[in-house]
């Protein structure tokens, strides 16, 4: 099939490459304050871009946090509407002096483009932007189907505001489907939609002894240790064989169904190669009875990410804090309730809770599990647009990470989600070093307007 619109990405990809890195400059880090202005600035200049391009009532939309960017094109009657959804906020890029390449300096090497935020998610969400722009420029400004975009900058933080905007005003983002590119294919060239997310619940656990930090010498053996008491509490939240000690946490499980189980051990994986290549531990951990994707895609977990507090410069100082810190987060599977999960935990916790010290458990965000629906039109096309690019069958696999909006778009918006995402597993990720795939930015974009036409051209719903 002859495609303008292929034709215009095709002659344009090296703008969209520059364009893309000029947008990777923008350090915009969700979590960090001093930030604040970088994070409005990626807002303001994927706003402008998004009017350039065609679309029309652009706009920020005022969060409690970071601004939404907001932009349609309605006027496809009888077609069907994609809601356009991605991320413009990244990570923080710490350890700095691991990157080859400054983070926030894009750079060219061995087909990859390297930068915080190239694949998670503004290399990702770029792409929508240009297959929109390459459809709008083949079509003498008309798409060949209803479009809203709506972009975050506050993902990587738990996403409370666009949640919110989705829950208050859900038919401002009207639609039949969302789209979302934040995803890995499961191996290099092989075309993949992600059917299913981990929710999470991220967890902060404040332990406080002495009024006051105290010389180890002359109070160590009388005064609580808070650093002691964390590692006390921690070390019994799961046991040696990777299974977690709340009581009640795995009750509202769902198992994957036998057909799903059949599909993944049909899959590329090989373990060896998962632990040596992208793990690089001297072993795997975790539920020995199941399988490592099932560990990975559909059992919950529970992490400590960092302790601060006390005494971590260089030397020595022989100090009793008072008052230490745990960051805890848990990945949660279909059907379990983050905010059940936080009750039972925190109930758990405070059981435990060591003599002379006092706990404080709070919730810092969350987000819900999910596993998507494929009966539908969109992901029919979805698989068949990516097959046509990649010329392979289209692979279904979930995945162990989050995206708290999509349970939202399935609860609020009564939406499916198709995860069409184009990131590889060695794409590093949240790490140091992280990169996009050139080809896969170029093939992204391709399968996106395929996507678009197929569907602009099937007899499908309208909105
Ligand atoms: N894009 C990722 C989630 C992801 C990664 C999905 C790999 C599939 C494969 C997203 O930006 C992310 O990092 N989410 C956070 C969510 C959290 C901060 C609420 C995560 O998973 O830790
Ligand atoms: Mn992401
Ligand atoms: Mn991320």
């Amino acid at each position: 099939m002859s495609i303008p619109a292929l034709q215009f990405a095709r002659e344009n990809q090296s703008r969209f490459l520059e364009e893309l890195k000029d947008l990777l400059r923008i350090p915009s880090v969700s979590t960090l304050p001093e930030h604040r202005g970088d994070v409005r600035r990626a807002a303001e200049v994927l706003a402008l871009e998004l009017q350039r391009i065609g679309l029309e009532n652009v706009q920020l939309i005022e969060t409690t946090g970071h601004p939404l960017v907001y932009a349609d094109w309605l006027h496809a009657a009888g077609k069907p509407t994609c809601l356009c959804y991605g991320h413009y906020d990244v990570q923080p890029p710490d350890p700095l002096d691991e990157w080859a390449s400054p983070p926030f300096e894009p750079t060219e090497r061995n087909g990859n483009l390297y930068a915080r935020g190239a694949v998670d998610d503004k290399g990702q969400m770029y792409m929508h932007v240009k297959a929109l722009e390459s459809l709008l420029h083949a079509h003498a400004g008309k798409l060949p189907l209803n479009v809203r975009v709506i972009l975050e900058g506050e993902e990587e933080v738990g996403g409370e505001g666009i949640a919110q905007f989705v829950r208050e005003h859900p038919e401002q983002l009207r639609a039949d489907f969302a789209l979302i590119s934040d995803t890995e294919m499961f191996a290099p060239d092989l075309p993949t939609l992600c059917v299913g997310l981990r929710g999470m619940i991220y967890t902060e656990i404040e332990a406080r002894g002495a009024a006051t930090d105290l010389h180890s010498g002359m109070y160590g053996g009388a005064a609580p240790n808070p650093f002691f008491a964390l590692c006390q509490v921690l070390a019994q939240l799961k046991d040696a064989d990777g299974r977690i000690s709340i009581p009640g946490f795995y009750d509202a499980i769902t198992a994957p169904s036998t057909q799903e189980l059949k599909a993944w051990k049909s899959l590329p994986f090989n373990e060896e190669e998962f632990q040596h290549k992208e793990v690089g531990s001297s072993a795997l951990t975790g539920e020995s009875k199941y399988s490592v994707l099932e560990r990975l895609w559909a059992r919950p977990t529970l992490e400590v990410h960092g302790m601060p507090g006390g005494f971590t410069g260089a030397g020595a100082k022989t100090v009793i804090p008072a008052k230490a810190l745990a960051k805890v987060s848990m990945r949660l599977v279909p059907e379990m309730e983050p905010q059940k999960i936080f009750a039972l935990y925190k109930r758990y916790v405070e059981s435990l809770c060591p003599k002379g010290i006092m706990l404080d458990v709070r919730l810092i965000h969350s987000g819900d599990p999910i596993v998507l629906r494929v009966d539908n039109p969109y992901v029919q096309a979805a698989t068949a647009a990516m097959r046509d690019v990649f010329g392979k069958e289209t692979v279904f696999v979930r995945s162990g990470g989050s995206i708290p909006i999509v349970g939202d778009f399935e609860r609020s918006l009564k939406i499916p989600s198709v995860m069409m995402g184009f990131g590889l597993p060695d794409d590093n990720l949240h790490a140091p070093n992280e990169k996009f795939h050139i080809a896969n930015f170029y093939r992204g974009i391709e399968s996106l307007i395929r996507f678009f036409e197929r569907l602009g051209a099937e007899k499908i719903g309208a909105a």
